[in-house]
């Protein structure tokens, strides 16, 4: 559910909304100010023209065309150079939003891909698109409202107002005027009861946005339970509820714009009526009856439109508060560190305090030693650089527990303690949900888990986001396919140009180079949304390709090959094994195939989120407990 509440004063929300668009755009600000003083005189020289025409011109004996004529030009030409005004004025204020509008995606986009995952759990995929593209498109109305309609019918307004009080007598005047207040009463009156029908409405809306792209990302299962009438009518039902509030809200739109006409009607009379009496005693003349009236619907005008405004503007502003909501969500925990220069870091390290890894865990393979590693203590207390080096592919857990923010009260990993020498090749296995991924989504700090964790001699708190993706390579149970073609989605997050011939040769190691040559277009075919287009074991082999790219110091793969053939299973593990002998590479694979582990140097067991075995595989195959039972499929 989207939250909006608490909504910023103008002032702030102004201010932030100004804080979106470059230097050059917030000047054109200005040059829309002068647009609109002069274009709200310019509106007062018709009625006034029409005034003189009446009173001065046509009261002449036998009056010419000719006579007539120059007054016709000046209204003629004021009107068109009003209106050449106005769609300058238009095309500065769409190009301040434009801008305002691509600073707008760009920082939303980089908010909610910095977003702790959590809040991705408790909102539906769909929600958040829906609510990200209408608070975005309010955020740019409010600005287009302001400058296109709120701002011109305010200063039309003024001008209309001044032009009233010199026309006519005072006391006339503020009666005319009084039309404003009693109307602006109304419109406050009506933006007070339906604010919060909108809120609700928007979001009714964005749920069912949520619905429809969970139903869409579950098609196939759809069809195969032949749900499409039952989710047709869950939605009927849905919509059903968003059709009444709606309808509620229609109707009372409608009463408050019956007041409004009401009130204009009323007010029309009484300028006729007592300007038409005042002319007949003979107190204003006919023409100023002319430019009374005019000024009149001049003032009417922009009030009939700031019912509008103000009615689509208290909208905006709950959306462009819920926009500024979604920029301001919280960053995720490891986005906190930041990437220290190496030359700062290495001058640092001396004076830093953190206990090295040999006093704080007791648990340490032979040959794991700080200084088995090659590295001085103080060097080892580098992060990004360390990690970087070779032979720092060491990954020590030393108590480590771990529950879902969302549900902290359920441990998830309970004291979990190993060592992974760098190089090594170390295989996670156990029953489904015991907490294998979230272990791993702990150690690539994707989760904040209690607890110690080092990577190398540095402790994995030190490690900048960007320190982790340059050193760690997760292929997740489910592989990341964008919509583009194949050899972008080889390349999917290298920061480096990367040749087609070495796109190629990680595709023939992947053993997918084959089936992307049967491909129409090779390397350059589209694949679609989510590789819809591929095979389950096409999009696992893709996403593998990726690693053989990178040559990541740690690999960590999450049932990766679970969808491949044993034959392309063993190939691509000799190539990741190589990857390991060439590079050093430190391997961590899960997999519900045990036989996937088979070469592993070492296999962790666990079991409800605690290590209940360790071992190599026939180690573990001849030992009686979970590991044994797994392997021979024996239910307990
Ligand atoms: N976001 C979450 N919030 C709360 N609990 C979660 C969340 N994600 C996973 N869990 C729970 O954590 C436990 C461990 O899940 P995890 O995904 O780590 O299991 P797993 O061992 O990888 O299972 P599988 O082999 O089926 O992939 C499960 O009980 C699961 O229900
Ligand atoms: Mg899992």
């Amino acid at each position: 559910m989207c939250v909006m509440n608490q909504n910023e004063t103008p002032k702030k929300l102004w201010r932030k909304i100004f804080d979106l668009l470059p230097q050059r755009q917030k000047l054109s600000f200005f040059l829309i100010l002068v647009i609109l003083a002069v274009s709200a005189v310019l509106s007062q020289l018709t009625p006034l023209a029409v005034g003189y025409l009446t009173d001065r011109v046509l009261a002449e004996p036998d009056v010419t065309f000719l006579a007539v004529l120059p007054v016709l030009l000046v209204i003629l030409l004021v009107n068109v150079v009003n209106e050449v005004i106005k769609v300058a004025r238009r095309l500065i204020v769409e190009d301040t939003a434009t801008q305002a509008e691509k600073n707008a995606r760009q920082r939303a986009a980089s908010s909610l891909l910095m977003a702790p995952l959590s809040y991705f759990r408790s909102h539906m995929t769909g929600n958040i698109h829906g609510r990200l593209n209408r608070s975005l498109d309010g955020t740019i109305k409010l600005i287009k409202l302001m400058f296109m309609d709120f701002a011109p019918a305010v200063t039309t307004g003024i001008a209309a107002i001044v032009t009233i009080f010199i026309q006519l007598p005072v006391p006339v005047a503020c009666l005319v005027i009084l039309v404003i207040p009693v109307g602006t009463f109304i419109v406050l009156r009506q933006i007070g009861t339906q604010k919060g029908i909108r809120v609700e409405l928007m979001e009714t809306k964005a749920d069912m946005d949520g619905m429809m792209v969970e139903l869409l990302g579950g098609i196939e299962t759809i069809r195969a339970l032949d749900g499409a009438q039952a989710e047709g009518d869950r939605i009927l039902a849905r919509s059903e509820q968003l059709r009444r509030k709606e309808m509620r809200h229609h109707r009372a739109m409608a009463f408050y714009d019956c007041l409004k006409f009401i009130n204009e009607a009323v007010f029309s009379v009484l300028v006729i009526g007592i300007s038409v009496l005042l002319a007949s005693r003979g107190r204003i003349s006919i023409g100023t009856v002319l430019t009374a009236y005019l000024c009149f619907t001049q003032l009417t005008g922009p009030l009939r439109e700031l019912h509008r405004i103000l009615d689509e503007f208290s909208e905006c502003v709950v959306l462009a508060n819920d926009y500024f909501r979604i920029l301001e969500l919280p960053v995720d925990f490891s986005y906190l560190t930041e990437d220290i220069p190496v030359k700062v870091q290495e001058e640092n390290s001396a004076v830093q305090t953190k206990k090295s890894p040999d006093e704080m865990c007791s648990e340490h393979p032979a040959g794991l030693s700080a200084n088995s590693s090659g590295h001085s203590e103080a060097e080892g207390l580098t992060g990004l650089t360390e990690l970087s080096r070779p032979q720092t592919g060491d990954i020590r857990l030393c108590n480590v527990n771990f529950s879902y923010p969302e549900k902290s009260e359920q441990r998830i990993l309970k004291n979990i303690s190993f060592s992974i020498p760098a190089g090594t090749f170390v295989g996670i296995a156990g029953p489904s949900g015991c907490g294998k991924s979230s272990l791993i989504k702990v150690i690539d700090r994707l989760e904040q888990a209690q607890g110690e964790i080092f990577l190398g001699e540095a402790e994995l708190s030190s490690f900048s986001r960007r320190a982790l993706a340059e050193n760690i390579a997760l292929v997740p149970q489910t592989p990341f396919i964008i919509a583009d073609t194949v050899y972008h989605n080889i390349c999917y997050g290298m920061k480096r140009e990367v040749s087609l011939e070495e796109v190629r040769e990680a595709a023939r190691k992947a053993n997918i180079a084959a089936d992307i040559e049967k491909l129409p277009g090779s390397y350059q075919f589209e694949l679609s949304e989510g590789g819809a287009n591929l095979s389950g074991g096409q999009r696992q082999r893709i996403a593998l390709a990726r690693i053989f790219l990178k040559k990541p110091k740690i690999l960590i793969l999450d049932e990766a090959t679970s969808a491949l053939d044993n034959t392309s299973e063993k190939l691509i593990q000799a190539q990741i094994e190589k990857m390991k002998e060439d590079c050093g590479t430190t391997v961590i694979s899960i997999a519900h195939r045990l036989s996937t582990l088979q070469n592993c140097d070492e296999i962790i067991v666990i079991d409800k989120g605690e290590i209940v075995q360790k071992g190599t595989f026939q180690n573990l195959r001849e030992t009686p407990g979970i590991f044994r039972d797994m392997a021979l499929g024996i239910v307990k």
